[in-house]
């Protein structure tokens, strides 16, 4: 058996983690919405047509807030189209993901969703085709107390009480040419500046999000960011940037390693914010809303590789017929061997705590998910959701500083560590729980955890994600191939990790 040693000290933090870093994220976009979260006439649908089989796994998840509606949908959106009276919204046509959109469910059905699942929202506005004044009308709607157009709109469509919408994007992805309305960076920092400047003048107290560069393949890949930062860095709260893994070819051992180019990804983010707080003399600081990120295999796209993405519109690139409502599209179907790489992206998240502090996991319901449904039936927990499940509910507290001794393995990322850790303290409970990839891939590793300066602790769990076929995936049928397993624990301060596995070990 291979040996390694996990070392942490109480004196060591990185950071502490934001409850935010466990968000999530539901775009108007395939069965996320239709027949995700709104089904009316569902055996568990409730008075306002919501699933409560959803709701309940929602809760289930902790999530504590979920951005909305989009995802490059918004980009093409209407607000205004989905309030009041639903028999009078308007169908129209989605250019993002060119489906029909009916309306039927909008702002006030999402924020009634959210109060009722605890979450809070997190709304993107669209700078694509939309205006500055849309933006601001938007957060009047939502946010002003009353006595104005808007506001007073809200309460005859049933909402007195303004939802307070703390968290706004501006725009997405909006460096990207599939994004209707797309535009340079000059032309965003323009737009963007003046739609914050009027947001703001509407409510003062919002914090706001700034649409960064997002896949590295993009010839501006960063440099949108500076770009972009030099003006907007003191108007805005966060800088955005998404990341989504694929399992594409690459063998096992980089898929694996997914969890360093997130690292990577991040600290290249990181750098550009540095770089510009620097250049330009600015004081304070500016975190990572990394708000979309999960594995994603494209398995509902037409192409040969990854390099067809840039430059394609997703209209010619799903599998749906054109201009259906809600089609069954980006329906993920996720691995065992899915999960542990998602198992493994957390611990980067855990790992990047000082900077990230909003993490969407993208997205929630049916679109590339951790639950799918069954129109009018079912619904079951993807294999990816039990290691979010596990971040999330053990994943709160101080992220610490851990170095470990272990041998490598060489990747496309160099050579790394065949453990990788993220150790949380929590300090009510006083409980270390550390989160751990074994990546070798035949063999198990016995991990001797040496902390000091947090009294004396034992393993009191191990969990593992592990089994014999990587391939496995979690059906309607059969919805628990894949979950967390007990193990028996090998000492006070010692865990067996079965080979290819992610383990959650908590002691206390
Ligand atoms: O989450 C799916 C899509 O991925 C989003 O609409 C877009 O922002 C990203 O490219």
């Amino acid at each position: 058996m291979i040996k390694a040693t996990c070392f942490s000290d109480r004196h060591y933090s990185i950071g502490q983690i934001d409850d935010k870093m466990y968000s999530s994220f539901t775009e108007h976009l395939g069965r996320c919405i239709y027949s995700g979260i709104y089904e009316p006439g569902h055996p568990t649908a409730d008075e306002d047509g919501f699933r409560t089989d959803v709701m309940e796994l929602v809760k289930e998840l902790g999530v504590p807030m979920i951005r909305y509606p989009g995802g490059n949908f918004v980009s093409c959106y209407d607000w205004h189209d989905g309030i009041g009276p639903k028999e009078s919204r308007p169908k129209r046509m989605d250019y993002a993901w060119s489906s029909i959109e009916t309306n039927e469910f909008g702002i006030d059905e999402f924020c009634k969703w959210a109060r009722k699942v605890g979450v809070e929202p997190m709304i993107a506005v669209n700078l694509g085709t939309g205006s500055i004044k849309d933006a601001g009308d938007l957060v009047e709607y939502c946010n002003h107390p009353g006595g104005t157009y808007w506001s007073d709109l809200r309460a005859k469509n049933g909402s007195p009480e303004p939802y307070n919408i703390k968290y706004w994007c501006l725009g997405n992805e909006m460096e990207g040419s599939w994004q209707a309305g797309h535009l340079s960076a000059e032309d965003y920092t323009k737009k963007a500046l003046e739609a914050a400047k009027i947001m703001r003048w509407v409510d003062p107290s919002i914090k706001l999000v700034a649409c960064g560069s997002s896949y590295d393949m993009l010839p501006t890949y960063l440099e949108w960011d500076r770009v972009m930062l030099t003006d907007l860095y003191n108007e805005v709260d966060y800088l955005s940037t998404h990341n989504y893994t694929m399992n594409a070819g690459q063998g096992l051992a980089n898929y694996i390693a997914s969890y360093k180019q997130l690292d990577q990804h991040i600290k290249n983010s990181s750098a550009v914010i540095e770089f510009v707080k620097a250049k330009n003399h600015f004081t304070k600081d500016l975190k990572i809303c990394l708000d979309e990120w999960n594995v994603w295999n494209f398995q509902d796209i037409k192409m040969d590789s990854l390099n067809d993405l840039a430059g394609a519109t997703t209209f010619e690139m799903t599998s749906a017929g054109k201009w259906e409502i809600a089609p069954p599209i980006l329906q993920e179907k996720y691995s065992l061997l899915d999960a542990v790489v998602v198992g493994g992206l957390g611990i980067t998240l855990l790992n990047n705590a000082d900077t990230v502090e909003i993490a969407c996991l993208a997205q929630l319901i049916n679109v590339i998910a951790p639950i799918t449904t069954v129109r009018n039936g079912d619904l079951f927990r993807q294999a990816i959701y039990h290691p979010f499940h596990m971040l999330s509910k053990y994943g709160r507290g101080t992220a610490m500083k851990a170095v470990v001794d272990a041998p490598v393995y060489s990747s496309v990322y160099g050579d790394l560590k065949i453990i990788e850790p993220a150790v949380v303290y929590q300090e009510e409970s006083n409980e270390v729980h550390l989160f751990v990839l074994n990546c070798e891939e035949k063999e198990t590793v016995e991990l001797n955890i040496e902390l000091s300066g947090y009294g004396d602790l034992k393993v009191k769990r191990h969990l593992t994600l592990c089994g014999e076929d990587y391939e496995i995936r979690n059906t309607i049928e059969e919805p628990d191939n894949v979950t967390m397993k007990e193990v028996k624990t090998a000492g006070e301060t010692c865990v067996e990790l079965p080979p290819l596995s992610w383990n959650v070990v908590i002691l206390g």
